[in-house]
């Protein structure tokens, strides 16, 4: 059946997803952009652990490992055969350029070889795209926060595909300092759940660290500062000979990281005028982080949309979901498509 009539029939239109940008090998199948019929995901992290963080060229070639098999993995659990899919989806930028080139390889090679449609996904618009997921009612327009390992974006949804980015990091991404300060406390890769956790136990107020204010732009973060006023103060326990009080740290950090990232999105979402506010990426499923948008959302009745701690963290769910809205926009990749390792959001 060709695509037209497909659309026309209001038939099912099914997408393989494909995600290999950092330390997660993923694959899915996702009906009508928001259905998860399968969502595999070969997690790395404890090859990754024995160095304290991702070492690309480690991951690349465990991507080549693992691909086929978790490919074939989201087909059977889905029920379906590849020729059942509509398009294949697959992230090809930002990220490690060696992790995405087998993710976007493997694509290529599938649709060269079945003659299905491809499109390529921008791993941001993936992330963000997760809340379609299980909010059925969500729709674009909409402000989103994403936190990630390499991200920290305050973006305006415009509309599905159309996106303007009205604040980022000045340095470090929250959730790579969420990693660098977790190593210096001992609590090792990755970091984000570890101090999730540590601050359950420690008092978020023991410790003033900085909140940083950037000049030139009030929805920009910086996060370096931060890191290193953590930092300062593990050396200055240390030189009085003092325990690291690893519980209050991590506590008091993430308080810091809440704050600014809980005051810089609900200050957008007020200025912008929305009432619908989403959040997206790893540290999204940081629990005090949910906690405190929920609350301030509450307050000021804007409707609050987070996905599940799973569709936050790297997945091919959420490609599948940015990539079937591509799709039906008629948006598809030639065989040229190439990993884009800085792709900016919103560049084709
Ligand atoms: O979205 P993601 O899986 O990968 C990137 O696209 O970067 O995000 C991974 C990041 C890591 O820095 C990790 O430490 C952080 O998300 N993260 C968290 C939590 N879970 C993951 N940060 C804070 N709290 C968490 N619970
Ligand atoms: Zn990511």
């Amino acid at each position: 059946m060709t695509e037209e009539n497909k659309f026309s029939m209001n038939q099912d239109i099914l997408i393989l997803a494909i995600e290999s940008s950092c330390d997660e090998t993923a694959a899915a199948v996702v009906k009508n952009g928001r259905e998860v019929c399968s969502n595999i995901i070969a997690s790395q992290i404890s090859l990754h652990t024995l160095y304290g963080g991702v070492v690309p060229e480690i991951a690349s070639r465990k991507h080549i490992e693992k691909i086929n098999q978790v490919i074939e993995e989201a087909l059977s659990e889905a029920g379906y055969a590849l020729q059942d899919m509509d398009a294949i989806a697959v992230t090809y930028g930002p990220g490690l350029v060696g992790a995405l080139l087998v993710g976007v390889s493997e694509a290529k090679a599938i649709s060269f070889a079945t003659g299905i449609p491809l499109v390529g996904v921008h791993h941001i618009e993936g992330h963000i795209s997760a809340n379609y997921i299980e909010n059925k009612e969500l729709e674009p327009p909409f402000i989103c926060l994403v936190a990630s390992g390499g991200h920290s974006h305050l973006v305006e949804v415009k509309d599905y595909g159309k996106y303007e980015i009205i604040g980022r990091t000045r340095d470090d991404a929250a959730g790579e300092a969420f990693d660098k300060v977790a190593r210096a406390i001992g609590l090792g890769y990755p970091g984000g759940p570890k101090i999730d956790r540590a601050a359950k136990e420690g008092n978020p107020q023991a410790i003033h660290f900085p909140r940083a204010r950037v000049e030139d732009n009030d929805y920009d973060f910086s996060f370096s500062g931060l890191k290193s006023a953590v930092l300062n103060y593990i050396n200055g326990c240390q030189m009085k000979g003092e325990t690291i009080p690893v519980a209050d740290i991590a506590a008091s950090f993430q308080q810091a990281v809440v704050e600014v990232l809980t005051e810089h999105s609900l200050r957008a979402v007020r200025q912008y005028g929305y009432d619908k506010f989403a959040i997206a990426g790893g540290v999204a499923s940081n629990s005090a982080l949910r906690a405190a948008l929920q609350t301030g959302c509450e307050k000021q009745k804007i409707r609050f949309y987070y996905p599940s701690p799973i569709l936050c963290t790297d997945n091919a769910a959420m490609i599948g979901a940015a990539g079937y809205y591509e799709f039906i926009k008629g948006v598809r990749s030639g065989l040229d498509l190439n990993a884009v390792p800085n792709l900016k959001l919103g560049e084709g």
